[in-house]
């Protein structure tokens, strides 16, 4: 079985197992891995590549790989450093995917912030300047498509405006809990691609990144209630209802069983009867509310232009 829209997730992928798991995954029939330079294991993932290329059974150009520029690399001369520095990490010659991980900035030498001082300004670091590099390095050939992650809507239309083109793809959370159908349909409107990242609700999150009250997505009624239905497992729902959806789903796991479980969910065809269940469980809940950003000087509303 082969399905592009199911990518192995690697965030929490802890090193020791990371390659194993990308191993794992390719061999089951994964063609899309996702990484980013902050996840702290590319080196590892690209021995795997190494390892999985030089059998020669499966080509470079059959998997999809996608890697995300950190925020401590916007300014303008960072940028095509830090992709070289992934890609010599990843051992490949080229991405598939570029995305600017987040739309925030920190000074270089900040890998994660405490103080207002440590961010950059959009005036000091603009996004249009971020993106103007990762339209160079597609130019270069060191990568294939080039977009965003964690972009709300507005901030799409300020690049779209300012830079005149699209981005091809935006990677944010979603989930039934966070549906954000209203950006799924202007990204279509406007032919972004959409990935979902924490699908699973990413339950092995640190905890300082989870709030004490969290709605459990996996003990959902209604999730439990389809998949008995489908003879499937809650994990398999959660990620089959992505591909109703037309939006890609990078489902996280180091377990080899479960890498293949969650793949098996191509397999799942939700009706009309589950879809419309599980549009009623929306309710706008975000696991990675990137609080983390938050400082007397940035707020929730300057990430996600909206109210907590
Ligand atoms: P593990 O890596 O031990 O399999 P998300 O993709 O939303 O970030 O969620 C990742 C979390 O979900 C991890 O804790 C991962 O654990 C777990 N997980 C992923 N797939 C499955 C599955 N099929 N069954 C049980 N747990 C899973």
């Amino acid at each position: 079985m082969r399905c592009l829209a199911i990518g192995l997730g690697t965030w929490k992928s802890g090193k020791g197992e990371v390659g194993r798991a990308v191993k794992a995954a390719i061999k089951s029939g994964y063609r899309h891995i996702d990484c980013a330079a902050t996840y702290g294991n590319e080196a590892e993932i690209g021995e795997a590549f190494s390892e999985i290329f030089k059998e020669g059974k499966i080509k470079r150009e059959e998997v999809w790989v996608t890697s995300k520029l950190w925020n401590n690399a916007h300014k303008k001369e960072d940028v095509i450093p830090a992709l070289k520095q992934t890609l010599t990490d990843l051992e490949l010659d080229y991405l598939d995917l570029y995305l600017i991980h987040w739309p925030v900035a920190f000074k270089p030498d900040v890998a994660s912030p405490k103080k207002d001082e440590d961010y950059l300004s959009l005036e000091e670091a603009p996004i249009l300047d971020t993106w103007k590099m990762l339209r160079e390095a597609k130019e270069q050939g060191l990568v294939k498509h080039i977009g965003v992650s964690n972009f709300s809507r507005k901030k799409l239309q300020d690049l779209m405006a300012e830079s005149n083109e699209n981005p091809e793809l935006n990677q944010v959370e979603l989930h039934p809990y966070l549906q954000q159908q209203e950006l799924l349909e202007f990204c279509k409107q406007n032919n972004i691609h959409l990935t979902g990242y924490s699908p699973l609700g990413s339950g092995d999150r640190p905890e300082g990144m989870k709030a004490s009250n969290e709605p459990s997505l996996l003990e959902n009624e209604v999730i439990i209630e389809i998949a008995e239905k489908h003879q499937a497992s809650a994990y398999q729902i959660l990620i089959s209802w992505h591909l109703t959806r037309d939006t890609a789903v990078i489902p996280k796991s180091t377990n080899p069983g479960r890498i293949e479980e969650n793949l098996k969910s191509s397999e799942i065809k939700l009706d009309k009867e589950d879809l419309e269940k599980i549009t009623k469980l929306n309710k706008h809940f975000r696991y990675v509310t990137g609080e983390f950003f938050v400082t007397p000087g940035n707020s929730y509303e300057d990430i996600y232009d909206e109210k907590k």
